[in-house]
């Protein structure tokens, strides 16, 4: 290959290494830093630097919880650590279904599937449900996995304004009555933190016939009394027919599983490309997640934590004067206005041993780019403080902040 070619591929290759050359220069680049110990389940070892963790998505903070490791060690004892291939044929193991069996009992649903990944889940479950000739609706702040997955389906594809259900019900409108409709949204945006209006998605869901698949990464653990999510955060039973989670945020651990009707589950097993023509999840790490949803039940004070931490930490960084969108859970944006003061933000905390990292253009419109900033159930009240005040100072010398 000749390394002097001048072509589209090679332009944007040579101006993403412009860009990060110049941040490196500035001090500014802090992504795919190598962790290398977790502290407890709220510091880490990053850099030989012992630090807060405000960037982490295990909410409730299971990461490593002994019982957990424990699950996941046995299971290599008694499996190995792959399988003998793709679940359709050879790689189904027993640990496999015992994990689906309590996702479905979680979650109320009727059975469950298991992906290799949450994003890989979005991609083959929207992609085999729907199809040319149908329509797919998606609230603008989805994540990029709903997004990819609709492109891939070759849908008609409608984007409404971000939780605005009545957006969405002139969209369903137009569309011709006895066409296939799919509806997905975040139960809780990863983006911004805010939680999806289901009481009225689902009364508009069922007014035009409509299928709704809700993507709970950010809902599980986090909202419901008992953490099962966003249909428990509303008191509403059974409403979603899709229900999708990934298995590595608040569950310590790698894939994802969408759980509902026997025989939509049943029909997935028979048509999803990620399942059928993809390796099984390793047995350590089904496990693990099958062992989380038991600590989840058997600990509700993790819950109750999290709810305080959270009021602490959002009400912290609002009183020091940040604009934190309309979040409503553990993520909290703090806007930074453009993607240099975000990355100032961050060279700020994480020099004060607060590690926070940035979003920035392309994941979020230009001048939208922020900190994104999250607390755990593993958090204590004077750590969270401390990092309020760096964050707070931080935000005076960037001048996000006046
Ligand atoms: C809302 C949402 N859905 C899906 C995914 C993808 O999950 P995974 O990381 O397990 O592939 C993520 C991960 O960032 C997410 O935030």
């Amino acid at each position: 290959m000749d390394l002097e070619v001048d072509d589209a591929i090679a332009r944007r290759i040579k101006e993403l290494s412009i860009r990060l050359a110049g941040l490196h220069e500035k001090d500014l680049y802090f992504y795919n830093q190598p962790i290398s110990e977790l502290r407890g389940g709220a510091r880490v070892i990053v850099n030989g630097r012992e630090m807060g963790m405000y960037a982490s998505y295990g909410y409730l903070g299971l990461l490593g919880h002994p019982r957990i490791n424990a699950a996941a060690k046995a299971a290599i004892d008694r499996f190995g650590t792959g399988t003998h291939g793709v679940r359709f044929l050879a790689g189904t193991l027993s640990i496999h279904r015992e994990l689906e069996e309590t996702i479905a009992a979680f979650k109320h649903a009727e059975d469950a599937i298991t992906f290799s990944s949450g994003y890989v889940t979005n991609l083959t479950v929207i992609a085999t449900l729907i199809g040319r000739g149908d329509h797919v609706f998606c609230d603008k702040l989805n994540h990029a996995s709903i997004y990819d997955g609709c492109l891939m389906s070759r849908a008609s594809f409608n984007r409404f304004e971000h939780n605005n259900i009545d957006a969405l019900e002139k969209c369903l409108n137009q569309v011709p009555a006895g066409a296939a409709k799919l509806v997905i949204v975040d139960g809780v945006f990863s983006m911004d933190g805010d939680i999806i209006n289901l009481p009225r998605l689902v009364e508009v869901c069922r007014k035009y016939h409509a299928w709704l698949m809700v993507d709970e990464a950010h809902s599980i653990g986090v909202l419901g009394k008992t953490g099962r999510g966003i249909e428990e955060h509303f008191g509403l039973e059974d409403v979603i027919e899709i229900k999708m989670c990934t298995l590595s945020k608040t569950i310590p651990s790698v894939g994802g599983y969408v759980a509902g009707k026997a025989d939509l589950i049943n029909f997935l097993r028979h048509t999803t490309r990620g399942y059928i023509f993809s390796a099984a999840l390793p047995p350590a790490q089904a496990a693990a997640a099958n062992e989380a949803f038991k600590v989840i039940l058997d600990e509700p004070w993790r819950i109750q934590k999290l709810a305080a931490n959270t009021h602490q930490f959002t009400n912290g960084l609002k009183q020091a004067g940040f604009n934190t969108l309309f979040t409503q859970t553990a993520i909290v944006p703090l806007m930074c206005g453009s993607d240099e003061n975000a990355f100032a933000m961050t060279r700020e905390a994480q020099h004060h041993d607060v590690f926070a990292l940035p979003v920035v253009s392309p994941a979020v419109p230009q001048g939208l780019a922020r900190l994104r900033a999250t607390v755990t159930a593993a958090h204590e009240p004077d750590e969270i403080q401390y990092a309020v005040n760096i964050l707070e100072k931080a935000g005076k010398l960037v001048g996000v902040l006046s």
